[in-house]
């Protein structure tokens, strides 16, 4: 796939097969994850890839659908840093597309993250002065659901809004 089948390929994926994904997969897609543009080149990052039964089924408590994927990426950012949500969700956004160019598929999963932040950073090991941007479950898709996007012209605008 070329870079734009990639980008249109990406979708949120919700429901795996439960196939483990191979070490080399996990490490190319934290590896793009890394390679992401960050403000003055900062880079606050850390991830954490979780293949670990016990801990899926603790974070399935309140998102049933993570016992199936292969691994959850867990990205931890240092809130000192000026950029570090901009720069988080590039991070998340390179990883989608690197997981998507491999056949596989994830989802942004910050909702139930942010809600239960304090108890995953526990779980996880997480230093106290850094924070739990989002976990990313990824996998072999079982099932995708593809989402409609606004058309281009709706809101491409050339020269002026
Ligand atoms: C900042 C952000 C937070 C998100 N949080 C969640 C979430 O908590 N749970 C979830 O199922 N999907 C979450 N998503 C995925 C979106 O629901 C999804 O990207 C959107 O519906 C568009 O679908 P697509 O990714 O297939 O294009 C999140 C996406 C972003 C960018």
């Amino acid at each position: 796939m070329d870079t734009f089948d990639v980008i249109r390929n990406r979708h949120s994926a919700r429901s795996f097969t439960g196939e483990p994904l191979p070490k080399e997969a996990l490490e190319k897609i934290v590896d793009a994850g890394r390679m992401a543009a960050s403000g003055n080149n900062l880079q606050p990052w850390d991830f954490i890839v979780i293949t670990n039964k016990d801990t899926f089924a603790y974070l399935a408590q309140s998102t049933d659908w993570i016992s199936s994927a292969g691994a959850v990426i867990a990205v931890v950012m240092d809130p000192a840093s000026r950029w570090w949500v901009e720069d988080g969700a590039a991070a998340v956004e390179n990883m989608l597309l690197a997981a998507t160019a491999l056949g596989y598929g994830g989802c942004w999963l910050e909702g139930v993250t942010i809600e239960r932040e304090a108890e995953y950073k526990v779980l996880l090991n997480v230093p106290q002065r850094k924070r739990l941007f989002t976990l990313l479950p990824v996998g072999v898709p079982a099932e995708i659901s593809v989402k409609e996007k606004k058309p281009l012209d709706q809101v491409l605008h050339w020269e002026k809004f």
